[in-house]
């Protein structure tokens, strides 16, 4: 029976990763008999047999800590001149290790896949503040960044209010729009922009300029992804990423000149950026990555390899590295359509 397993947390960190680990570990431990261990700094630490024993007294007290205890970069698998299969094989080898644990979004779950092809035992567990991996309802992390965005709708409206102007906040998401539609809908914003669907500037200046009018301060939610009409990609000025994307941004301080420009009134552009990131998951990220992690204990005891587990509705379920990279989870015209008959 495999019992010993690597967990590594790979890309971009979010609130919930370390309540995943312990889920795993303790629910491993107590009851398969399982052994844990750590690799460090993702990917890195798979490849150079980097490792932290992970027990119950390492994991004790971390579901309420943000980032990850293991450390994660943007390092590949396949990585030259160490990475590949046949090394990686050997250092689960030396190791011990009987199968790995990949934490990751779509970027690790697509290495996991062509890692399982070349003969790795590994299993996966999506995580995303973007919330945009089909797989699954909701990703871990996502609920957290939402109550962050939605404390600073909160903030920026008391401050707008005050001064009568129209305030743009920018919030993440790459390319799908969840972030924005949930926390514009909870903050009351008068519009909500989303990369699914694209509105002109005169719409937008239009939904400005009717809040002005009843004497409110209209409060604009964008999308980092978000796209003019006129734009055939989204806003970018900061070079590439590790997986060789374009670093989104910036196009809240695109908005607020020319809504200021078009309607006169006065705007302010606030882009959130890591903080949405950064901190203590809440109690429903906690719940849903504890109860991910504990279910992964249970697909390395029935040695699943190519499966992750996900959110169906209320329960935990079984899916495959393949239908986590069909396409990207978007917002629904329809659901964006709902709210948007009450925008302005
Ligand atoms: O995918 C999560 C995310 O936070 C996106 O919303 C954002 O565009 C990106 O990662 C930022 O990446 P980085 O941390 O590399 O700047």
């Amino acid at each position: 029976m495999a019992k010993r397993f690597g967990i590594l947390t790979a890309g971009g960190d979010c609130p919930g990763l370390n309540a995943v680990i312990r889920g795993a570990v303790l629910k491993g431990e107590t009851v398969y008999g399982q052994e844990f261990v750590g690799f460090r700094d993702g990917w890195y630490g798979l490849v150079y047999g980097d490792i932290i024993d992970l027990d119950r007294s390492v994991v004790r007290g971390l579901s309420n800590q943000g980032g990850t205890i293991l450390g994660t970069s943007r390092f590949g698998p396949y990585s030259e001149p160490d990475g590949g299969p046949e090394n990686i094989k050997k250092v689960l080898k030396n190791l011990g290790i009987d199968g790995v644990i990949a934490i990751g979004g779509e970027g690790t779950a697509a290495a996991s896949k062509r890692l399982l092809e070349d003969g790795i035992p590994i299993v996966g567990v999506p995580k995303t503040i973007d919330n945009d991996i089909n797989a699954t309802d909701y990703t871990f992390g996502f609920n957290t960044a939402v109550e962050i965005a939605t404390e600073a709708i909160d903030r920026l409206r008391t401050t707008g209010n005050s001064h009568k102007r129209c305030m743009v906040l920018e919030v993440m998401g790459r390319h799908a729009g969840w972030i924005a539609l949930h926390s514009g809908i909870a903050g009351g914003a008068h519009a909500i922009l989303i990369p699914e669907q694209p509105e002109s500037i005169n719409q937008i200046c239009a939904w400005v300029t009717s809040v002005k009018n009843r004497g409110r301060a209209p409060m604009v939610v964008v999308a980092e992804g978000f796209k003019l009409p006129e734009m055939a990609e989204a806003h970018s000025t900061k070079g590439l990423d590790g997986f060789n994307r374009p670093r989104l941004g910036g196009i809240a301080e695109v908005l607020a000149p020319m809504i200021e420009e078009r309607t006169g009134i006065e705007a302010r552009a606030t882009v959130l950026g890591h903080i949405q990131r950064g901190g203590v998951p809440t109690a429903f990220d906690r719940v849903l990555a504890t109860r991910l992690g504990m279910a992964t204990a249970d697909l390395v005891a029935d040695k699943k390899w190519g499966h992750m587990v996900a959110l169906r509705g209320t329960d935990i379920v079984r899916t495959t590295f393949d239908e986590a990279l069909a396409d990207p989870k978007q917002v629904p015209l329809d659901q964006y359509q709902e709210i948007r008959v009450i925008f302005g």
